[in-house]
């Protein structure tokens, strides 16, 4: 039987989120019913509702999650009900050109569901990045849940997009390794995470730059070794005086405009890597000397969900949290409930909060 429940929409673009009915169906093959305890509020949730994303409203919001599977459908082997699982946006296929390839963190065709979740009126809803998890349960493709030890759902759920995103970007895209000196521009949940991910691995010089005095203070907290207020200092002449005249190895972009992206190309030592992670919307452009890219050498890179692998990744960094080595916890600003998702954007717009997260039935 289709179960109905309480979940958070984007209507239309711009308009407020509203909270409304959904009809979640039973698993079919291949899918799972998730019921979902926590579920971090991620600013690409606003670029959706802004139609930054794509103009397929209503959307059903929230893919940063965590909950305990209900019910699975035929031939599912990887998870079983009453699993503790994380919701990941990259199912890999197994199949495409990246996964034969032996790269299954570019999987080109991920799973989500088949089937459609919808309003009571049948309206089809189009779930943020295949997940949509501001809902007491949601429906999705088996592969996307990813089976952790029991942990609490706030934090770990997390690593479903956004700290995932920024660790991958610093880790797994730009290499980072034990004496590089990193900068990284924009200290919200996933420019901390990268923050928080180069000091895991090592590296001696990590500087954080933001417009946001409290967000700097937050990113030393991460690991930040030293902090740049971009709306008073030049962030390009300041990294390379932090970094021996030279620029940092690497340079993890984690706010998505043009601005910011050509400080982070001039901002890196000779050779060094540009990591995009930060989410632009379509309309923006970037113009650089073509000297200059040539010049520099090294890596322009972009980073999609931190070129994680759920299956290997999320295990392991539940594992560093919960030995205390991945300080998880401190992404959560706050706890919320669904009926908060609104003022938890303009929370995020006024940069008050790294992260809100909100917590269905009482959390793990
Ligand atoms: N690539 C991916 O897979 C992926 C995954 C998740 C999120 N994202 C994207 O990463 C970006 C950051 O997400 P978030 O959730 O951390 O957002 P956020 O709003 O929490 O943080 C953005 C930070 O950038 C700072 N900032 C804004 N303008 C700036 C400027 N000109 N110079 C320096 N700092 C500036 C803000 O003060 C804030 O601290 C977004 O674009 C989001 O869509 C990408
Ligand atoms: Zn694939
Ligand atoms: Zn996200």
């Amino acid at each position: 039987m289709p179960q109905t429940v309480t979940g958070v929409i984007a209507r239309a673009k711009g308009a407020p989120v509203e909270l409304v009915e959904v009809v979640v169906p039973d698993p079919g093959p291949g899918e799972a019913v998730v019921a979902v305890q926590a579920c971090g509020v991620c600013h690409t949730d606003l670029h959706y509702r802004e139609g930054g994303i794509s103009q397929d409203f209503p959307f059903l919001l929230g893919h940063e999650a965590a909950g305990v599977v209900e019910a699975v459908g035929p031939g599912v082997t990887e998870v079983v009900p009453g699993d503790f699982v994380i919701l990941n946006w990259r199912a890999v296929c197994g199949h495409c050109r990246a996964c034969l390839k032996g790269k299954p963190w570019y999987c080109f065709a991920t799973h989500n569901a088949t089937q459609r979740m919808t309003l009571t009126d049948g309206t089809v809803l189009a779930p943020a990045l295949g997940i949509g998890a501001f809902v007491e349960k949601t429906l999705v493709a088996s592969g996307q849940c990813t089976k952790v030890a029991p942990a609490d759902a706030a934090a770990v759920g997390l690593l479903g997009c956004g700290v995932m995103a920024g660790f991958g970007a610093a880790v797994n895209t730009g290499g980072v390794h034990r004496g590089d000196s990193v900068a990284v521009i924009g200290c919200g949940g996933v420019g901390d995470a990268a923050i928080a991910g180069a000091a895991l691995v090592g590296a001696t010089t990590i500087v954080a730059v933001d417009v946001d005095d409290r967000k700097l203070e937050v990113a030393r907290r991460f690991g930040a070794t030293h902090t740049v207020n971009s709306r008073e200092t030049d962030p390009v002449a300041a990294i390379r005086d932090l970094t021996g005249g030279h620029g940092a190895d690497v340079v993890v972009e984690a706010v998505g405009r043009p601005e910011t992206y050509e400080q982070a190309f001039y901002a890196r030592d000779l050779a060094g890597t540009v990591v995009l992670v930060g989410v632009p919307t379509p309309e923006l452009t970037v113009t650089l000397p073509m000297i200059e890219v040539f010049g520099r050498g090294g890596a322009l890179k972009s980073s999609w969900y931190g070129d994680c692998l759920p299956s290997r990744d999320f295990p392991m960094l539940v594992d560093l949290y919960r030995q205390g080595r991945f300080p998880l916890e401190d992404f959560v600003s706050e706890r919320i409930g669904l009926g908060d998702v609104e003022a938890a954007f303009a929370k995020m717009h006024r940069g008050e909060v790294l992260r809100s997260v909100v917590e269905i039935g009482g959390g793990a």
